[in-house]
């Protein structure tokens, strides 16, 4: 197979719905125009923990336009089957209307469903529950927690007490909710036995297989629609209970109903990142090389889920050291269940360890790229894999030279300008290369145009344009003829698009799909006697601007039009797959990045200013530097607000969430973010996967955090080891 030349891979295009987005045509969840769908709003428990005793619906039943009332009373008894083809953490998931508990704040205790939103949202309000209240435990310090997960390699200990440099360091990190621009929403329809839901959602597969088993009918009963996805940062990577709710509504009712999450109720619906008590010990020598590390994590889950996430193979394998000592705790609260965030796991790992390397590189007084340096591995020293590629001494060289490193003072509180003091930090970020099997059909038109299809989301990193220019190079079209169509269940399946790995796995399955549709094309060019290619050697041909033709006389050669019309064949189609490699890995597959920040605090404030960032990036092939530089941007203002801003608090005494808004919860505006630059290095991963690529979603946001506290600790002088980093800190 001759390789196809590269014009739509590669080149910095803009987003091929750019168009439909700025003018409204992308539909989201809650814009799908279903005939006859009726509208369901949510009440939600007032109590943290107990019994529900009564629920009087009679002034919500009389309010004019409301249908019914559903709640535990009523509702009908769901099968709850087992769905392990989902991310449903190891626990019991939450039967909505199952039954008089109360898990925690927030909880659904019932759903108004009304002819109008404003007659369902006013019915939600005239609903009375009463319940039996006992104290909720959502105290992540107070609460009990679970055996732990460990690790060890070596003798942490024995290093620690002998190491010439010895830290003892805790850190804390806020619980973080997702926030995305647009709320949950679910619309959902049943026909006889057949069940349509239009649902924000990050996984296609997941939201279909977890409705199935819910419902206990055939996954192929289930269809469901998303085409586009105003945001999620992980919300959206597990069916939530707000979906079963509709679509139990519909049932109840025999009417299509619409289900929107107000802003307040995706803080108790939707998960979030959990809060974090991380203590780190660590020994070097004087030159700062290290010894050990000893991790001690506790965070957050629900009293009936157990929430994990990949919080340890940072410490294991982003520096050389002999010994590595690791306990992971959860601890059970009265919460709704913990899911995913941007950089799940790796992000707070990296916040702990690049604070504590930037805390050593202070004690030593050694540059903190010269520590980091130093204690670069030779291979994965947790797996003993060589890296498949690890460019990070590039990522600092050349972040430092593109960022000016060399006007750092190492000397904390040394640089002033009026009543600010200017800091730099730098730290580093790694992710995981993920993939997962996934499939994609292709379709080439007797019109010379091609239609991608598969079940992949797109929550903003540009899945259409991505998988666009893949299909364009491998079928030789240009971009404006190929077609790619997403988010519906009845496309070929996909992994979670999460954990950077959709272009991994979707991407790889769309230029499988593409390679044999212009294999097919091309074996029937060379065996057609009309054709000029006829008797080429077929791995001699390639496809330009629709044209095939003869690498060796590209005088003779025809467009796929001519061919599929002299051939009676109005396309050619194909069944593209990429499968998850089996057995042990033979690589350690990491993307990677050095961050760099510059802040200004006010001295007597404490305000926090971040003035300028770099990322510098080794994630492999870069299919599209322009939409790459976006996640990168969205990345750092995500991490800004990690940094800086973001806290999601909780009144212990009953459980409730009192930030519940975007006025309280705040996050990064205009005017925290200052300019932005992201440079990827140029290169590929061959060992990754066909494309090439290692993801680039969450490594971008991971390291931000981090880089932010380290320039505040070199602005003002202090260390502060809890996220995020507030005035009141500070002063
Ligand atoms: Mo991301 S947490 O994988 O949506």
């Amino acid at each position: 197979m001759s390789p196809q030349p590269r014009t739509a891979v590669g080149a910095p295009l803009s987003r091929v719905d750019g168009r439909l987005k700025v003018t409204g045509k992308a539909l989201y969840a809650a814009e799908h125009d279903v005939d006859g769908v009726v509208h369901a709003v949510i009440v939600d428990s007032a109590i943290g923990r107990g019994r529900i005793t009564g629920i009087d619906t009679r002034a919500a039943l009389a309010h004019p336009g409301v249908l019914r009332v559903i709640s535990h009373l009523n509702a009908p008894k769901l099968p709850y089957r087992d769905n392990t083809a989902s991310n449903n953490p190891p626990g019991r998931r939450l039967r909505v209307f199952q039954d008089d508990r109360v898990l925690f704040y927030g909880q659904p205790v019932a759903l108004v469903v009304a002819t109008t939103l404003q007659a369902a949202q006013h019915g939600a309000s005239l609903v009375e529950v009463r319940y039996d209240a006992e104290r909720p435990s959502t105290d992540l310090r107070q609460a009990q927690a679970d055996e732990p997960t460990r690790y060890a390699r070596g003798d942490a200990e024995a290093a620690l007490s002998s190491a010439a440099v010895r830290m003892e360091l805790t850190y804390r990190t806020a619980r973080n909710h997702h926030n995305p621009m647009e709320p949950h929403a679910t619309t959902a329809r049943w026909s006889g036995h057949r069940l349509t839901v239009w649902d924000k959602t990050q996984w296609i597969v997941g939201t279909q297989t977890e409705l199935a088993a819910v419902f206990g009918i055939a996954t192929q009963a289930v269809r469901v629609i998303s085409p586009f996805v105003g945001g999620a940062f992980g919300s959206g990577l597990r069916c939530w209970p707000h979906v079963v709710i509709a679509a139990m509504a519909a049932r109840v009712l025999a009417r299509p109903v619409k289900l929107v999450l107000s802003r307040r109720q995706m803080y108790f619906g939707t998960g979030f990142r959990p809060s974090y008590d991380y203590r780190l010990r660590l020994g070097s020598d004087r030159q700062g090389r290290l010894s050990a590390m000893a991790h001690e994590m506790e965070a957050e889950t629900s009293s009936y889920e157990k929430y994990t996430e990949t919080i340890m193979p940072a410490g294991q394998m982003l520096y050389s050291m002999p010994n590595v000592a690791q306990a992971y705790r959860t601890v059970p609260l009265h919460v709704n269940t913990p899911l995913y965030m941007r950089g799940p796991g790796f992000a707070t790992a990296s916040f702990v360890i690049e604070s504590a390397m930037d805390e050593l590189a202070h004690e030593l007084g050694l540059d903190p790229i010269e520590l980091r340096r130093r204690n670069e591995p030779a291979q994965d020293e947790s797996s003993g894999l060589p890296f498949s590629t690890r460019r990070l001494r590039e990522c600092y060289t050349v972040g430092a030279r593109e960022f000016g490193w060399d006007r750092r003072r190492s000397e904390p509180r040394s640089r002033r300008e009026g009543d600010w003091l200017i800091g730099m930090g730098m730290a580093t970020g790694v992710y995981e290369t993920q993939r997962n099997t996934a499939q994609a059909r292709i379709r080439l038109n007797a019109d010379g145009t091609a239609l991608v299809e598969t079940a992949a989301s797109d929550m903003g990193p540009g899945t259409y344009t991505s998988q666009t220019q893949v299909a364009a190079d491998a079928l030789g079209l240009a971009m404006r003829s190929v077609t790619t169509r997403i988010g519906d269940s009845l496309y070929p399946p996909t992994p979670p698009h999460g954990g950077s790995m959709t272009m991994a796995s979707v991407g790889s399955a769309v230029l499988d799909g593409c390679n044999q549709v212009r294999q097919q094309a091309i074996k029937l060019a060379v065996e057609d006697r009309q054709s000029p290619l006829y008797g080429v050697a077929a791995q001699d041909v390639v496809v330009r601007g629709g044209r095939m033709q003869a690498q060796s006389d590209p005088d003779r050669g025809e467009t796929y039009q001519r061919l599929l019309a002299r051939n009676n064949r109005p396309y050619l189609e194909s069944l593209g797959s990429f499968t998850r490699p089996s057995g042990p890995e033979r690589h350690s597959f990491y993307a990677y990045n050095a961050t760099f920040a510059e802040v200004a605090v006010d001295a007597a404030l404490g305000l926090v200013r971040v003035r300028r960032m770099l990322g510098v990036y080794d994630a492999g092939r870069i299919i599209s530097p322009k939409l790459a530089v976006s996640q990168a941007i969205g990345g750092i203002v995500g991490g800004i607000g990690t940094a800086l801003l973001e806290h999601t608090v909780t009144d212990h005494r009953d459980g409730r969430i009192v930030n519940p808004n975007l006025a309280d919860y705040l996050v990064p505006v205009n005017a925290d973010v200052p300019d932005i630059e992201a440079i990827y290095l140029d290169g590929e991963d061959r060992e990754a996967d066909p494309l090439g690529v290692k993801g680039l979603g969450e490594v971008v946001h991971i390291g931000v955090a981090p880089a932010i506290a380290n320039a505040v600790f070199n602005a003002t002088g202090r260390r502060i080891r809890e996220l995020p980093i507030t005035a009141e800190a500070l002063l």
